[in-house]
């Protein structure tokens, strides 16, 4: 499909003075690139990196209007002057490329703890968040007062800061949404009861930053379409709250989001269990009921599905958020007619928002240049060169893409007939399909270096020393140890692995271990409850799949674990298994258990697959270097990244 296929995604639009070049917006994120309050060169080197891959308008993650509000370390401080150097350093790098970019100003609300300002957190009424759990201070008339002004003066110090616009955030983590939300808004004064009276504060900001902007900048209010929340805004307040805004004559646009960031936050940033279009029905009734274009968000993750959205009437202006953090230049590609380049994100959830929730900066499980655009990128190396890479994981394909970007001559050798290692057997499971896209979009960007893809060879030393390569990179992986307490010879203990490549089939009442915290136990959990085994899953630690929560998966797990019946026993030990037992010790009081299983499906760490790289170490006079699971077995950002450096490092 050519750009001029793309009828409406690459369409010129006017958002109030603004006029866009194509619909596909770089929506509101939080980077954790900020330095003591600052905007950094990263941030610059960041939106950059988007601005020249074509994106039509970028909206910068959300600066704090008032010392009050500093729910996380890394919180742009808009209120504060000192930022507009700063500022202006994003902006210039941005508008080099003539893209537009908005600045998103906030107030968290209640949605906050003083643990950064050692201030009580202002809210509408005294409610405590259910993730911060600290009680709100009720914000009086005087304080009301204060918080406007803070809006105007931050949106003052972003229209000095050469931003084209201005997005409130009165969406998922804000005092606006705060008062919004009937949930918690338990004002008896003109600031509470009646949608009107709720509203009050937003029209209120509305008007004191349109005045500190003036006509030549967009404004934009950014509205959460359904709170998913006992007792909050739904869509139909959302409608109407739309339409007043759209009375005030003072607003350009209107963004779109779903949930609560504190309650509902699995909703906002959906991994891949849920399905894209999955929040497309609130910009499409916010669309039928005002003028104003509105941004729909969530999910869109190529460019054809953002086609359909705004074709099909549900929005004008598409937000692709995590899109553009896997690919800065997914709107390039497909206006150059390049789609199936696209390195399409996995809704992983990995290294993008797992990151921020524990305050480290923004990456992408698929892209190492992804929060390191500000320092210099790896120059390109005389041609000549001939690199053999041994196994065709995520770390030895990232391995040939850097060495093949230098100019390198990469052969890849892999065992099995087909690429992708624990990644490709990880993307069998039902609901983990687009995990697998990790290694489509790795063997894509092979395919383009010109990489050579071997497929059925078990490279010893003795092959690599016949083909005397100029360097060599091995990434052989990972092999699944089998736990102390596993009698040595019964099949009926058997890794995730097996049951995920059909070499073992469970049957009957099967006890799951997880000792890794992640996908692994859940995966296969789900999988043998779908055929009809009587699931339990057993863990150590004081939840099952405790790090799936860090990617948001923890809620939906959960919910499905439920339904399908499966049993979840935390801190508890396996000490051993008997046929149709096993035995377990409850860490915490030391008592014995007894839970009766037929077959135990291990998720448990696994050993280095180093014994290649040991043997050319050991033969020696050959430049080697390993990466990924080989090394140490981890998760697939480690063998991405590393993958990347010993590519880059030949
Ligand atoms: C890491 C991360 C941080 C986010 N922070 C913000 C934010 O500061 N303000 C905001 O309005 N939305 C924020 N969002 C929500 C996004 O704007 C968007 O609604 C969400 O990522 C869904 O879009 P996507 O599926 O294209 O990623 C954030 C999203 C991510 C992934
Ligand atoms: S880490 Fe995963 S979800 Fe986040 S941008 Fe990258 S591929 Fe997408």
């Amino acid at each position: 499909m050519t750009a001029g296929r793309y009828r409406y995604l690459f369409s010129p639009l006017r958002v109030g003075p603004v006029v866009l070049s194509n619909r596909i917006v770089f929506a509101a994120h939080l980077t954790n690139y900020a330095e003591d309050g600052h905007p950094t060169a990263q941030h610059a080197a960041y939106f950059e990196a988007r601005a020249r891959g074509g994106v039509g308008l970028i909206i910068t993650e959300e600066h704090s209007v008032h010392p009050t509000d500093w729910p996380y370390e890394k919180l742009i401080h808009g209120f504060d002057e000192s930022v507009i150097p700063g500022y202006r350093r994003i902006t210039e790098a941005v508008h080099r490329h003539g893209t537009p970019i908005f600045a998103q100003i906030n107030h968290n609300g209640g949605q906050a703890s003083g643990m950064y300002s050692r201030l009580p957190v202002w809210a509408p009424s005294s409610v405590a968040d259910p993730m911060f759990r600290e009680v709100a201070k009720e914000v009086d008339h005087r304080e009301i007062a204060e918080i406007v002004a803070g809006y105007a003066r931050t949106a003052e110090h972003c229209a000095l800061g050469g931003f084209d616009g201005v997005e409130l955030q009165c969406s998922h983590s804000s005092i606006v949404r705060g008062f919004l939300s009937p949930a918690t808004n338990l004002r008896t004064d003109e600031y509470g009861g009646s949608l009107a009276n709720r509203a009050r504060i937003l029209l209120e900001i509305v008007a004191a930053v349109r005045q500190a902007i003036g006509p030549e900048r967009a404004l934009g209010v950014r509205l959460c379409g359904d709170e998913l929340i006992d007792g909050g805004t739904t869509i139909d307040d959302a409608v109407e709250v739309a339409r007043m805004v759209e009375t005030t004559g003072q607003v350009d646009y209107v963004n779109t989001s779903i949930g609560v960031a504190t309650a509902t936050l699995y909703m906002i940033e959906a991994s891949m269990h849920i399905p894209p279009g999955y929040a497309l029905f609130i910009p499409s009734a916010l669309r039928k009921a005002v003028d104003l274009p509105v941004v729909g968000v969530g999910r869109f993750k190529d460019p054809i599905q953002a086609e359909r959205a705004l074709a099909d009437g549900h929005c004008d202006l598409i937000g692709v958020v995590r899109g553009q953090i896997a690919d800065p230049d997914f709107a390039a590609k497909a206006r150059s007619g390049h789609a199936e380049d696209i390195r399409l994100c996995l809704s992983c959830n990995q290294e993008c928002v797992g990151r921020m929730g524990l305050n480290r900066w923004l990456g992408c499980i698929e892209h190492p240049r992804t929060g390191r655009e500000s320092e210099p990128d790896v120059s390109p190396r005389r041609p000549g060169r001939r690199v053999m890479v041994v196994g065709a994981g995520p770390a030895g394909l990232q391995a040939a893409i850097a060495a093949a970007g230098r100019g390198d001559e990469v052969t890849v050798y892999e065992r099995a007939d087909a690429a992708g290692g624990q990644v490709r057997l990880a993307a069998t499971v039902p609901n983990r399909a687009e995990f697998g896209d990790l290694v489509r979009n790795q063997l894509a960007e092979c395919a383009r270096l010109g990489v050579n893809v071997k497929y059925g060879v078990d490279v010893d030393a003795d092959l690599v020393l016949a083909e005397a390569p100029d360097a060599v990179v091995v990434a052989t992986g990972a092999v699944p140890e089998r736990p102390y307490w596993a009698p040595p010879d019964g099949t009926q203990v058997v890794d995730v692995r097996q049951v995920l490549d059909g070499s073992a089939t469970p049957e009957g009442r099967v006890l799951v271990v997880d000792e890794v915290g992640f996908h692994h136990a859940t995966s296969v959990a789900e999988l043998l409850a779908d055929r009809g085994c009587t699931v339990q899953v057993v863990t150590p630690g004081m939840v099952v799949g405790q790090d799936l929560g860090v990617t948001l998966d923890m809620e939906n797990w959960c919910v499905r674990a439920a339904a399908k019946g499966i049993v979840q026993t935390t801190d508890c030990l396996v000490t051993a298994v008997a046929p149709g037992s096993v035995a377990l010790m409850h860490h915490p009081t030391g008592q014995p258990r007894e839970v009766a299983a037929d077959w135990v499906v291990c998720a448990v760490p696994a050993a280095p697959a180093e014994q290649l790289y040991l043997d050319l170490k050991a033969r020696g006079g050959i430049d080697v270097q390993r990466a990924g699971d080989c090394v140490a077995p981890r998760r697939a950002h480690a063998a991405v990244v590393e993958g990347h450096r010993a590519g880059v490092a030949l």
